[in-house]
């Protein structure tokens, strides 16, 4: 079981942000993306989750061509993700921006919703129980009802995380996630990654902080102006002469 994004391509206008990439992101492992500014470490994102079009290529999730699963259904496809800018609504309370995240698992028709019969209201329990220990354990119950509008950029990070991972995918794909992070954040997400991976959940991981890469990820891809540069374990790519300019961002682009 595997996301296979097979040789693409991704164009915008002029600009080829993806050139024939290709990677493999296997249940129960952390690959991490890195790359300097403008690599194209978003768009391979928004390629996997079809939020913006392969000029050529292919992306499969479990070997099912995301080309022809319909939008509405790519929500239950099991990925999740998260943002480089998160998108949040200041007015809503930290409990209820993670609740959106289990909407793959609400399931509650119409006639159910107008006659909330002892299902659904179990069911709406059992949310709000499962809502309450992923705060818990992400170390945000103690802002659980306050407003996103009024927390630091490290906690709404972490409350975008808990989101995605309300929805228990079978991949997670976290862009960016420990910028504005304190250290002690860092390490609870570190300690959260692991547990997925160790329950199989495939971890994408884009970010800039090598430090945090060597210490969750199994496999490395180094992209530079859209295209795979290098591969291999965190240790083996930083050994290469090619990623000190990859990384550090001084290629000639
Ligand atoms: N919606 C868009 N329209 C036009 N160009 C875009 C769009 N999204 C990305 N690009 C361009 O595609 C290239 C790759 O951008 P992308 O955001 O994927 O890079 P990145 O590696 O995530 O960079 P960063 O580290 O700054 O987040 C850049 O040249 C960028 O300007
Ligand atoms: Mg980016």
């Amino acid at each position: 079981m595997s996301i296979d994004v097979s040789k693409i391509d991704v164009r915008f206008g002029g600009v080829i942000a993806l050139q024939n990439v290709d990677l493999t992101l296997d249940r129960g492992e952390v690959l991490a993306v890195i790359g300097p500014n403008g690599s194209g470490k978003s768009t391979l994102f928004n390629a996997i989750t079809g939020f913006v079009d392969i000029a050529a290529g292919a992306v499969a999730i479990d070997g099912e061509n995301l080309a022809s699963i319909p939008a509405a259904r790519r929500i239950s496809s099991g990925i999740s993700r998260t943002f480089q800018t998160p998108r949040i609504n200041a007015t809503a309370s930290v409990e209820d921006a993670v609740l959106c995240g289990f909407q793959p698992h609400a399931r509650t028709g119409l006639w159910a919703g107008l006659l909330r019969p002892p299902s659904m209201r179990r069911s709406e329990r059992d949310l709000r129980a499962r809502r309450a220990k992923l705060l818990q354990e992400l170390g945000l119950g103690n802002v659980a009802k306050q407003q996103m509008g009024e927390l630091p950029m490290g906690i709404v990070r972490m409350v975008d995380i808990a989101r995605a991972m309300a929805a228990e995918p079978k991949y997670l794909l976290l862009d960016e996630p420990a910028a504005g992070l304190s250290k002690a954040e860092q390490h609870v997400l570190v300690q959260q990654v692991r547990q997925l991976a160790a329950r199989g959940v495939g971890v994408l991981l884009v970010e800039h902080n090598f430090g945090l890469v060597k210490r969750l990820a199994n496999r490395v891809v180094v992209l530079d102006r859209g295209k795979v540069l290098l591969r291999g374990t965190a240790e083996e790519v930083s050994r290469q002469p090619e990623f000190v300019t990859a990384y550090l961002g001084t290629s000639t682009h």
